[in-house]
């Protein structure tokens, strides 16, 4: 789970590969999956859990204008009153908790169980374990028990090089699923790339004036983000699909200029959408790898600076891993940014931010 792994970078070498890279995508089409709804449902009960997260919430409403019936889990009571759950069941109730989970598939004729569960901090240990392994596990069990037709599990384009905790366990979660370790259960695994808040976080601050913050030059990788709107399709679309059984499917949005990008690149997007002049930020990865090393040791000692150092570590890893995987859908990056132009966004460093409690990350378009 540290960064041991990725301690070999060459700047200039990786960042000709990510330029070559880049322009042979942009020179390709993919054509693993074609684009658009496929299937309907017939009233199907599908359950949801993690479904009041950033994708649930369009997953929801996909799956019941596709006539599926679905059934969400949540852990407050507002969910009943929100809009994005206004054609779906809603239960109380708590996925970590066995009991929970198993009262929600058998309240009806559940015929699919799909898991976005994901603990809410990622630099958080036990309760990545809690939620990235445990509590999808519940949603395992509870799925063999009542002999749905399918599980599906949103897992995370990272699991085919985990190097973040929640990776480890959404991978071990597919391991158990293909190993059928609960017990005879139809699978489908779905390894999405980054979702596109997470390359937008600073587009508040580039409005705001501030640099953007790169590695040497910002090029170690090149990443295919989705929009959560054709990820929701691209699930649904898997729903009760006999094709999708036993299949894992690694899937990011479209290949095209706007949406195949270097972290330099989403930077430059920022600052010719905002009309910014650019200022970057540049921090020499050989400094970062030494506070990374110094925050690790002292996390030996200390529980408390040991998620300071996992979050210096994922910021590493979305600076240099690849997330490319085959395109579906035609919304891109670039329109994401465009529809955060005209927002005002909170000034004040990003831990006053964190600590006033305001969402830093524009997750809710
Ligand atoms: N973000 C990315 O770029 C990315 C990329 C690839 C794959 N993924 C994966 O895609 C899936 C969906 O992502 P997302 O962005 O929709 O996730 P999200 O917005 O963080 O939602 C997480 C869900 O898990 C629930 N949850 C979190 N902590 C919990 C806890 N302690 N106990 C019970 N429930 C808890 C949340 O419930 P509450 O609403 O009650 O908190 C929410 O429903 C996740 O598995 C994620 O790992 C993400």
């Amino acid at each position: 789970m540290a960064f041991s792994t990725i301690s070999d970078l060459d700047p200039a070498a990786s960042q000709a590969r990510s330029h070559d890279l880049r322009k042979r995508l942009l020179a390709s089409e993919s054509t693993t999956y074609a684009t658009g709804p496929t299937g309907t449902g017939n009233g199907e009960r599908v359950l949801v859990l993690g479904g009041t997260g950033y994708i649930g919430r369009a997953l929801v409403p996909e799956l019941a204008r596709r006539g599926y019936a679905p059934v969400v889990l949540a852990r407050g009571a507002e969910a009943a009153e929100d809009p994005a759950f206004a054609e779906a069941e809603v239960i109380l109730g708590d996925p970590t908790r066995p009991g929970d989970v198993a009262r929600a598939v058998d309240a009806g004729d559940t015929a699919v169980v799909i898991s976005l569960l994901s603990g809410r901090r990622p630099n958080d240990a036990e309760e990545c374990r809690l939620v990235d392994h445990e509590a999808v596990v519940n949603g395992i069990r509870a799925a063999v028990e009542h002999r749905v037709r399918q599980f599906i599990h949103v897992s995370d384009f990272g699991a085919y090089r985990p190097e973040l905790i929640p990776q480890v366990y959404k991978l071990q979660v597919e391991g158990e699923l293909m190993g059928q370790h609960h017990g005879p259960l139809p699978w489908t695994i779905i390894r999405p790339t980054a979702y596109f808040p997470y390359l937008s976080m600073t587009f508040g601050d580039v409005k705001n004036g501030l640099a953007y913050r790169i590695f040497d030059h910002g090029e170690y990788n090149v990443v295919n983000p989705i929009a959560r709107e054709d990820l929701a399709e691209f699930i649904t679309n898997q729903v009760l699909a006999t094709d999708a059984l036993g299949r894992v499917l690694p899937v990011g949005g479209p290949w095209v200029p706007e949406n195949v990008v270097t972290l330099r690149d989403a930077g430059q997007m920022m600052f010719d959408i905002t009309g910014r002049d650019p200022q970057w930020d540049v921090v020499p990865m050989a400094t970062w790898d030494k506070k990374i090393a110094r925050l690790v040791r002292i996390g030996r000692m200390s529980a408390k600076v040991r998620p300071v150092a996992y979050y210096l570590e994922a910021a590493k890893y979305w600076s240099v891993v690849d997330h490319v995987a085959p395109a579906y859908g035609e919304r891109t990056l670039h329109g994401f940014m465009e529809k955060l132009k005209d927002r005002e966004f909170p000034t004040g460093s990003f831990r006053e931010r964190m600590r006033s409690g305001t969402n830093v990350m524009p997750t809710d378009i």
